[in-house]
């Protein structure tokens, strides 16, 4: 079954297809016309989801071979991009034509890059294969690579034209990127949705059962839809998805690849969470809960005993204070007053955020 959800951005809106039948919901809407495709796919997928990449390819006109993009947070990188936009325009790929992106975030994150720049822009077509890239890459538009001086600083705003969120992939992902990937669902309840944070709390480590997961992507997109449909551009309060992403850049950054993104944004939700209360903006109880959620899940928060661990404290504010999110010279905080009631904080003290830090990482 497969439900399809819409993103109101006026010209820019699109469907995004989630479900175990939402691969062949999505080709079908994308059958019919002159449109040639380029297929910019992860390796991994490529190597071990042969029967849903031959359906593509039978559904659709690809043109060439397929370009493999290599596993790994390393392929988001100006040389990536620089071979990736040679294929594109070796297979003289026209401004009619699109890009199909098939892998997490990552090839997806690339990929939407190189559409959003290749010959001024064409389109892209996501197509998720991690948790992660389901619940939160894919949607929005946000495309980027990454720098020495830290990640996702070079990209652009980039709508994709679909989302084909095909549960089906996920039967051959790792369970430690699907536990990274539940950590981005639970971002979004703590964000704005208390009702679904208790259903996960109540549900404990089921809530990552097969049976539950179309449903809670198909929650998360909705959540994410309309965050974007109300700031595309992260004006306001778009910002709010950032919970838990000061911290976990730092962290992720810092751990130098040991480190999942979203292993690295469940740590940033549990400091976020801390330091709310620690400045008196949030009850204890309910960083108490959040932690106690990330126990039962298997997700680690406690510093010392991350990957890439040891961190230390100044290294890890450097890395706050080159996030992008950072203006005027104060580190721009998404904060918590409550489970689902987050907020933007903007004067964020570096001498007290110091402090925290070096409490945490003892
Ligand atoms: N654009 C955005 O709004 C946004 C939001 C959140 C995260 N991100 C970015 O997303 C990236 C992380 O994405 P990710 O967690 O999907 O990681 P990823 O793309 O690196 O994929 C994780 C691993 O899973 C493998 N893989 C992918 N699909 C598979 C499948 N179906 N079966 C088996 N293996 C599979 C990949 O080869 C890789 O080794 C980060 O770069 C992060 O910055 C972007």
């Amino acid at each position: 079954m497969t439900e399809t959800i819409r993103i109101e951005l006026g010209a820019r809106s699109y469907d995004v297809h989630v479900g175990p039948g939402a691969l062949a919901t999505g080709l079908k809407r994308l059958q019919g016309g002159k449109r040639r495709f380029a297929l910019v796919i992860d390796e991994n997928v490529l190597a071990c989801q042969s029967d849903r990449i031959s359906q593509m390819c039978l559904a659709l006109d690809i043109v060439g071979d397929p370009v493999i993009i290599p596993a790994g947070e390393g392929a988001k990188s100006f040389r990536q991009l620089e071979e990736l936009s040679s294929a594109l325009l070796s297979m003289e790929l026209e401004r009619g034509d699109a890009i199909i992106a098939v892998g997490g975030g990552v090839t997806g994150d690339l990929a939407g890059f190189a559409a959003a720049i290749y010959k001024r822009g064409i389109d892209v077509i996501q197509v998720p294969t991690t948790l992660l890239s389901m619940v939160d890459s894919s949607v929005g538009g946000k495309t980027a690579i990454n720098t020495s001086q830290g990640k996702n600083l070079i990209g652009v705003f980039h709508q994709p034209a679909r989302v084909i969120a095909d549960t089906g992939f996920l039967e051959t992902l790792p369970r430690r990127e699907i536990l990274a990937g539940y950590a981005e669902i639970l971002k979004a309840a703590l964000i704005g949705d208390a009702d679904l944070f208790k259903q996960l709390e109540t549900a404990g480590a089921n809530s990552i059962s097969a049976g539950r997961i179309p449903e809670l992507i198909a929650g998360a997109v909705r959540f994410k839809a309309s965050i974007v449909a109300a700031d595309e551009r992260e004006a306001g309060s778009r910002a709010l998805l950032n919970l838990g992403h000061t911290f976990g850049h730092a962290l992720e950054s810092e751990a130098d690849g040991k480190l999942l993104h979203g292993e690295a944004v469940a740590a940033g939700l549990a400091l976020a969470f801390d330091y709310s209360v620690r400045q008196n903006l949030c009850p204890a109880e309910d960083a108490t809960k959040v932690k106690r959620h990330l126990d039962d899940i298997g997700l680690e928060y406690g510093l010392p005993r991350l990957r890439g661990a040891p961190f230390t404290a100044k290294a890890m504010l450097d890395r706050m204070r080159h996030d992008k999110k950072t203006s005027g010279g104060h580190i721009r905080l998404i904060l918590a007053r409550g489970i689902g009631d987050a907020f933007i904080h903007d004067q964020t003290d570096m001498s007290d955020l110091l402090t925290f830090l070096k409490d945490k990482i003892q």
